[in-house]
Formats: structure tokens, C-alpha cells, sequence
């Protein structure tokens, strides 16, 4: 049974829809089907054309907006004439036996296409420009299982789709791929052993938001070229593999939202560009230690190790050696990305490949979709920390972000941390610190978010400056804590000293302390952005604005020289 939509004023037929109507034989090209140019909408699915092919006239139907051929049968090619259809907006040719090679390049041409729906039995992509094919499937509706472009595919991307099943082997043969995308999507089974083989070729590989299993492949020798992993949010198991060592390329290593069950990965440690690890959310367990040698994690930026089990005493070690945290005036503005670079005779590009990185930080999460290479943040919260926050906490002096919070920490919060003169979150909450609030830390002129709630501190609250604009909060659950904003007065043999005045300029002669006066006002600051990080003799200064989910490193004016 099948039903005609009609135009009411020209009485064209512009949709047939003959879904499950025992349809069987095949179609041929000079159907009179093919005379019906108004159609927009054709369903000819869940029939019986077996044994025959997609009819060729159907690119005559150029006004097509829906084109339903799924599960009626159909085998052979893919008629080139679909391309034909360029108001084509959902295109489904699910659950057919078709075979042989689809012309991407020619899907890529019906550029309404919202909803792409491939036959379960046709694995086989083909691709043909030049030989190296740049592949980017992101971002639409493709079900059922992976496709796989042929061999000479360079670069891959189906991320944001719907596929399903393992991930096949075969994707081992393209021998010249340079990234392979396949995040956001539903792939189970386990990673397969044979990823190694890629990664002498790609540099980036990306299979985060999966249902892969199992544990993580061996991955590197010493050829890899590898300079971005991730494989987060799957549920992996196992250890990190000790290849990963081998990874001398690698600049970013995503391994969070797991259950990855290892001690710390101190093998890395050598790795000579690793700028960002992150571990969140697995089951790694065990003391961190010492460092091996001096050169250990030396280009290390970003360390997430949070939601995990580790104990013992804080690294304090690593604090002296991480080398890359103690940079504080950032040369100039780069972002992590690798560039992908394509070349057809005659013609060549580059093409900037950033992975996106999640994390906490001032009390959110937040997506940065490129991590500029000036981002320096430590998490070790929500673990099993114990012991003293050690004094060189103040070494990494490039520090923004530090979050220790939700461990066993015991014993002073350590005035050092007036030495990390950038930070602008310091989280100190849930640990069983005591003592007094150290009055330097109000020389933290850039801090925006600060918290010691849930700890044992005394004391009278260090006031003025960036502390008249943290709410009581910050301070709840310290029985001994006095003075605003709590209300509980300090009496007078707690009172609060004078903050002491803005350090010298001679201190810190990176910065511009106009511009941290003008965020200063009146001297109250209600949540300003005074987070800014300063470059200081290129004059160009870069703020991150303040309380938005997604903030975006913006590049504010050249900064003029100082007076
Ligand atoms: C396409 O056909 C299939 C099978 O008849 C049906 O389940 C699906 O809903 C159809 N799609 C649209 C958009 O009508
Ligand atoms: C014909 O195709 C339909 C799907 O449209 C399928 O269910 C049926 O098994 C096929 N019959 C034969 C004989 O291949
Ligand atoms: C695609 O959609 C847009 C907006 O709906 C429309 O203007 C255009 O004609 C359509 N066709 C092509 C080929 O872009
Ligand atoms: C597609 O299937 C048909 C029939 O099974 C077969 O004759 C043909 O060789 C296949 N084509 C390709 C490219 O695999
Ligand atoms: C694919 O490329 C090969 C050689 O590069 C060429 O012979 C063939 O015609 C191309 N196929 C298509 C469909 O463009
Ligand atoms: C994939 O590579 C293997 C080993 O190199 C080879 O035996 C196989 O034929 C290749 N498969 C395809 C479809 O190219
Ligand atoms: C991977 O590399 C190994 C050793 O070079 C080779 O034996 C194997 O066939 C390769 N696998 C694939 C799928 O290419
Ligand atoms: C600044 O950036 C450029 C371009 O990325 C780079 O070539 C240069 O080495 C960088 N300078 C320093 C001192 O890092
Ligand atoms: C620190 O980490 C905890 C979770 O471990 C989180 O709840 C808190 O918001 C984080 N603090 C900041 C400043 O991001
Ligand atoms: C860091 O802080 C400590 C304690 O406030 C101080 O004694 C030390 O001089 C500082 N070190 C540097 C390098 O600024
Ligand atoms: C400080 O952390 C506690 C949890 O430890 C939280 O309840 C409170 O809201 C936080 N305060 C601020 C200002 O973020
Ligand atoms: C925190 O401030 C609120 C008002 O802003 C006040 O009602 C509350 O009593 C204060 N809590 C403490 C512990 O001082």
C-alpha cells in the first residue's frame, strides 16, 4: 500500500511513498517513475527488489529532499547519479546488499545532506581525488558499523556519528593515515592490537567517547609518530602499557574516564614533549614517589591525576622538576595542535588538528577546545593524599590552576604558595589542614576562585584584596576560622594584620601592574576578571574571561610599551 502527495496548485506529485507495499522485480531507468521531476520525497523501503540494482534515472529526481531505499533489497554499486541530488537532505539506504565502492567525494557534494544512513553490508568506502584522501565523515548520522576508506586514506575523521560494532582490523591497512577520528561514537569490543602499525604514520589518534573494552593496545616503537592520544571515556582496562613510552612524538596523552587499574605511569616521565596528562577517573592506586632522574615530565603542563586512588605524600619532588610549570612569561600564544598537511599536485594546505580538552577548573567544568601552550594546571583532588603540603608547592611558579582538594592533607597550607604569583584557583577544601591562612597569600593578585572549606584552620581570615571577594563558603566548615566573611568576629588576639602592600614592581617585573590596579577599582573586586596572563616583552597581554562555561582564550589588544 503507497500513497501520492500532491502540490495542491500545480498538481504535481511531489512525494510517493511506498513503503512495505510488496514491491518486487526492478526498476528500470525508463520508468515512468523517473518523469515525476517535482518529487521531493521518495520512499520505496521495505520491499522486494532483490537481486536488482538502485536504478540510475533516480538522479533525475534532482528535487529530492528524502530518498528512502532502505532494507527493499537492492544489491550491486550505488549509482554515481545520485549526485545528482543536491536538495538531498536524508539519504537511507540501510539494510540493502550493496557492494562495491562509494565515491565519497561525491557525498561530499550534497552538501544538504543532514542524515546518512549506509547499508550494514557496505564496509567498503572509496574515496579518489589524488591518491591521499582527506576523509571527514564528522558530525552526521552514520549508523550501523565503521566504514573503512581505502588504503591510501590520509586523514579520517567519522566522530560524532552513530556507528556501532568493533572496531575491524582492516582499518589497519591505511599505511598513510595521519589522523584517525573515530570519538563520539558507539564502538565496542577492544582496540585492536594492530593500531600500533598506524603509529608511525599518524600523529593523532582519537577515540574518546566509545564503548571500547579491554585494555589499551601496545602503541608505539620507536619510529611513532604519534603526538596526540586519546581514549577517554571508554571503559579500558587493564595497565598502561609500557610502549606508550616509546611515544618520543607525543605532546598529549588523554586517558581519563576509564578503568584503567595501574600505579602512577612514571615510565612517561621520559617522554621528552609530553605537555598534558590526564589520568581523571580511572582506578590508578599507589604512591607517585620520587622521579627517577631530573628530567622527568620536564615539558609537563597539565596534570590531571583527580578521581583516582593515589596516597601517599604529595609529589614534592616533581614540584621542583616540573620545569614547563615554572615558565611564567609564555613567549608567545601557540595553541597544541598538530598540523595536517595535505598535498595534491599543484596544491598544498595545512590544516590545524586540535583534541578538546575537559577539565575543572574554578569550580566547573570547561571545555577548552585548543589548549594554549600557556595553560598550567595541577589536579590531584579526590584522591588519598596524605601528609604535608610540601613547601615546594611554590616552585611551579607558571601555575593557574591548583586543585588539591578532597584528600587527607594534614598540617599548614604552606605561604610558598604566595610564590605562584599567576594562580588564579586554589583549592584546598575537604583535606584536615590547620593553622592559620598564611597573610601572604593575598599577594595572589590574580586569584579568582579560592577555597579551604571542610579543613581544620584557625585564625583570623587574611583580608582585603582579591579575599574581600570570596563568599563565606570558601571558608565554611573550619571551626576556628574568624573575621569577614564569616561572622564570627575575631577577637583581639586573633585580629587580622594589615595586608601587606602590593609587592615592588622589581618582584614581579613581568607584570604591568596598571593593568592590575585597573582590575583593583576602588579596591573591591566583585568576580572582575583580573585573570590574565601577561607576555611580557612582546607587550601582549591575554585575558580569560571570568564565569563562562566555555571560555575562550581571547587575544586582547597589543598591550603599548611600558612607561
Ligand atoms: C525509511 O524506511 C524505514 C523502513 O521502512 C523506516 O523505518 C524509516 O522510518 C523510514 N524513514 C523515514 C524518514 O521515513
Ligand atoms: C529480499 O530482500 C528482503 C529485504 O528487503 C529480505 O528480507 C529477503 O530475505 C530477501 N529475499 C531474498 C530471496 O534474498
Ligand atoms: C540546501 O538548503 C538550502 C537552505 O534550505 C537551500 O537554500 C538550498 O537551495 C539547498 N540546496 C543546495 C544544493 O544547497
Ligand atoms: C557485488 O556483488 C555481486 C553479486 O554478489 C558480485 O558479482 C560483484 O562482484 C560484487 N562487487 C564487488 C565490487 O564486490
Ligand atoms: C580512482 O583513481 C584511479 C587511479 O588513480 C583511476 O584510474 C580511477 O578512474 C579513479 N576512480 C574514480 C571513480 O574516480
Ligand atoms: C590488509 O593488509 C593485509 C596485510 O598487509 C593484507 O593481507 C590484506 O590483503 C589487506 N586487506 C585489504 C582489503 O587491503
Ligand atoms: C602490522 O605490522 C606487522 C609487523 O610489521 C605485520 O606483520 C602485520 O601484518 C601488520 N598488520 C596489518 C594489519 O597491517
Ligand atoms: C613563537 O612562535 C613561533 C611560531 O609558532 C615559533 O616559531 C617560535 O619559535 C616561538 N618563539 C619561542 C621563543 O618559543
Ligand atoms: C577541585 O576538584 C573537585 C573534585 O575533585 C571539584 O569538585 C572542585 O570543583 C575542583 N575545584 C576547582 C577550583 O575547580
Ligand atoms: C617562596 O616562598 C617562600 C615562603 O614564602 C620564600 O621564603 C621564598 O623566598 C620564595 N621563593 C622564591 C623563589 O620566591
Ligand atoms: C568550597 O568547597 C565546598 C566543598 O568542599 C563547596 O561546598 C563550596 O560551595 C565551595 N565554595 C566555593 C566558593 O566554591
Ligand atoms: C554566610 O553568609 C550568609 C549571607 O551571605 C549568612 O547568612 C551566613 O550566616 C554566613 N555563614 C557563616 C558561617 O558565616
Amino acid at each position: 500500500m503507497g500513497w501520492f502527495e500532491c502540490n495542491r496548485e500545480t498538481g504535481h506529485v511531489i512525494g510517493l511513498l511506498l513503503a512495505s507495499s510488496h514491491l518486487y522485480g526492478s526498476i528500470n531507468s525508463s520508468s515512468s517513475l523517473f518523469s515525476l521531476v517535482h518529487l521531493q520525497r521518495l520512499d520505496l523501503s521495505d520491499n522486494y527488489f532483490n537481486h536488482s540494482q538502485i536504478p540510475c534515472g533516480v538522479g533525475q529526481l534532482s528535487r529530492l529532499r528524502s530518498l528512502n531505499l532502505s532494507y527493499s533489497g537492492f544489491s550491486g554499486p550505488i549509482p554515481s547519479s545520485l549526485v545528482e541530488l543536491v536538495n538531498l537532505r536524508y539519504l537511507s539506504l540501510r539494510g540493502n546488499y550493496l557492494n562495491g565502492t562509494v565515491d565519497l567525494n561525491m557525498l561530499k557534494k550534497l552538501k544538504n545532506l543532514t542524515y546518512l544512513q549506509l547499508s550494514n553490508m557496505l564496509s567498503l568506502l572509496g574515496y579518489n581525488d589524488t591518491n591521499d584522501a582527506h576523509l571527514d565523515l564528522s558530525s552526521n548520522m552514520l549508523q550501523g558499523s565503521l566504514p573503512v576508506p581505502p588504503p591510501s586514506t590520509f586523514d579520517y575523521s567519522v566522530s560524532v556519528n552513530k556507528l556501532s560494532g568493533q572496531i575491524p582490523p582492516l582499518i589497519c591497512n591505511m599505511s598513510s593515515l595521519s589522523l584517525l577520528d573515530l570519538s563520539g561514537n558507539s564502538l565496542s569490543g577492544r582496540i585492536p592490537q594492530c593500531l600500533t602499525n598506524l603509529s608511525s604514520s599518524s600523529s593523532i589518534l582519537n577515540l574518546r567517547g566509545n564503548r571500547l573494552h579491554g585494555s589499551i593496545p601496545q602503541t608505539c616503537t620507536e619510529t611513532s609518530n604519534l603526538r596526540m592520544i586519546d581514549l577517554s571515556e571508554n571503559q579500558l582496562q587493564g595497565k598502561i602499557p609500557g610502549s606508550l613510552a616509546n611515544c618520543m612524538m607525543l605532546e598529549e596523552l588523554v586517558l581519563g574516564t576509564n578503568l584503567i587499574n595501574d600505579i602512577f605511569p612514571f615510565s612517561l616521565g621520559s617522554l621528552p614533549r609530553l605537555q598534558v596528562l590526564i589520568l581523571r577517573s580511572n582506578l590508578f592506586h599507589g604512591a607517585i614517589g620520587r622521579p627517577k632522574t631530573n628530567f622527568q615530565f620536564s615539558k609537563l603542563r597539565i596534570i590531571d591525576l583527580s578521581y583516582n586512588g593515589f596516597t601517599g605524600n604529595m609529589p614534592s619532588e616533581y614540584f621542583q622538576n616540573w620545569d614547563a610549570m615554572k615558565i611564567v612569561d609564555a613567549d608567545n600564544l601557540t595553541y597544541i595542535q598538530a598540523d595536517l598537511e595535505f598535498e595534491v599536485p599543484q596544491y598544498s594546505w595545512k590544516d590545524p588538528y586540535s583534541i578538546s580538552m575537559t577539565m575543572m577548573n574554578k569550580g566547573m567544568t570547561r571545555e577548552y577546545k585548543k589548549i594554549p601552550d600557556i595553560l598550567t594546571i595541577i589536579d590531584l583532588s579526590s584522591n588519598k593524599f596524605y601528609g604535608e603540603i610540601p613547601e615546594s608547592i611554590g616552585n611551579p611558579k607558571g601555575l593557574q590552576a591548583l586543585n588539591l582538594s578532597n584528600n587527607a592533607l594534614t598540617g599548614p597550607i604552606p605561604a610558598s604558595l604566595a610564590n605562584l604569583t599567576l594562580l588564579e584557583a586554589l583549592d584546598l577544601s575537604q583535606n584536615k589542614l590547620s593553622r592559620e591562612i598564611p597573610q601572604q597569600l593575598v599577594q595572589l593578585t590574580f586569584l579568582e576562585f579560592f577555597n579551604v572549606s571542610h579543613n581544620h584552620l584557625t585564625g583570623p581570615i587574611p583580608q582585603g584584596k582579591q579575599f574581600a571577594t570570596f563568599p563565606n563558603t570558601s571558608f565554611d566548615g573550619n571551626l576556628g576560622l574568624c573575621g569577614s566573611p564569616l561572622s564570627r568576629a575575631c577577637g583581639n588576639s586573633e585580629a587580622s594584620p594589615p595586608a601587606p602592600s602590593i609587592p615592588q614592581q622589581s618582584s614581579a617585573s613581568e607584570f604591568d601592574w596598571k593593568i592590575v590596579l585597573m582590575g583593583y577599582g576602588s579596591g573591591l573586586i566583585i568576580g572582575v576578571s583580573v585573570g590574565y596572563i601577561l607576555t611580557s616583552w612582546k607587550h601582549e597581554w591575554f585575558v580569560e574571561t571570568f564565569g563562562r562555561r566555555q571560555p575562550k582564550w581571547r587575544r586582547k589588544a597589543k598591550r603599548g610599551h611600558r612607561g
